[in-house]
């Protein structure tokens, strides 16, 4: 068992669930949610964006598909006073959910990787992402609008190695806008925090 900091705050992390990276902490650095909103974390790993979410007074759906990751991340909620605030759901993107959410986050698999390269492990699934990178995000960008309230918005990651360009474009024919919210060059590509809504 590994620990983490963020701000002062201690994470637990299990042998199997993805250990929280750059991509973590920009998007935990823009992280904007908001008291009594509802929000659904996507792929919440160690919990430590629903973490965060909660302890600003947001409801909180997290799923993955990881089970590990999601008792670990049931022990990080108790152990942040924030367990009661953290419904937790076992599931493939948007399938363990049927309602409509404020706030949408989702730190995706982005990793471009060949099938035959794949390990596909529960804690390879948290990177793998298929050739060209883009198979969890171009499911997560066809299905968000139906997920989100009339003035509900995502902040989610994406990388330069998965063609952002691409994601921008998915998002406008979804007729969704978006923004770019901070970028960070790190040594072998560069991040990206995107924000999309109908309106925001
Ligand atoms: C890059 S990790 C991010 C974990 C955590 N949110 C963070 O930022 O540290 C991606 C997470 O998404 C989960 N995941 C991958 N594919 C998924 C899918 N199709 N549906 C739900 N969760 C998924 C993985 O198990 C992993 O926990």
């Amino acid at each position: 068992m590994v620990e983490i900091g963020y701000k002062g705050k201690i994470f637990k992390i299990g042998a199997s669930v993805y250990e929280p990276a750059e991509d973590t902490f920009l998007l935990a650095d823009n992280l904007d949610a908001r008291s009594g909103e509802r929000v659904l974390e996507i792929g919440t790993g160690c919990g430590l964006l629903a973490i965060l979410a909660a302890k600003a007074g947001a409801w909180v759906v997290a799923t993955d598909i990881n089970q590990a990751a999601l008792e670990c991340a049931r022990v990080n909620a108790h152990a942040h006073g924030v367990a009661n605030r953290i419904d937790f759901r076992l599931g493939n993107l948007f399938e363990p959910v049927a309602e409509r959410f404020d706030f949408v986050i989702f730190n995706p698999p982005y990793l471009p990787i060949e099938p035959r390269e794949a390990f596909g492990t529960p804690l390879d699934l948290a990177w793998e992402a298929g050739p060209d990178g883009r198979v969890v995000i171009d499911r997560f960008l066809n299905e968000l609008s139906e997920y989100l309230t009339p003035n509900g918005h995502a902040l989610f990651v994406q990388s330069s190695l998965t063609n952002v360009e691409k994601t921008i474009r998915a998002l406008g024919a979804n007729g969704l806008r978006v923004e770019v919210v901070a970028r960070r060059k790190l040594s072998f590509e560069e991040l990206f925090i995107l924000r999309a809504g109908a309106s925001f």
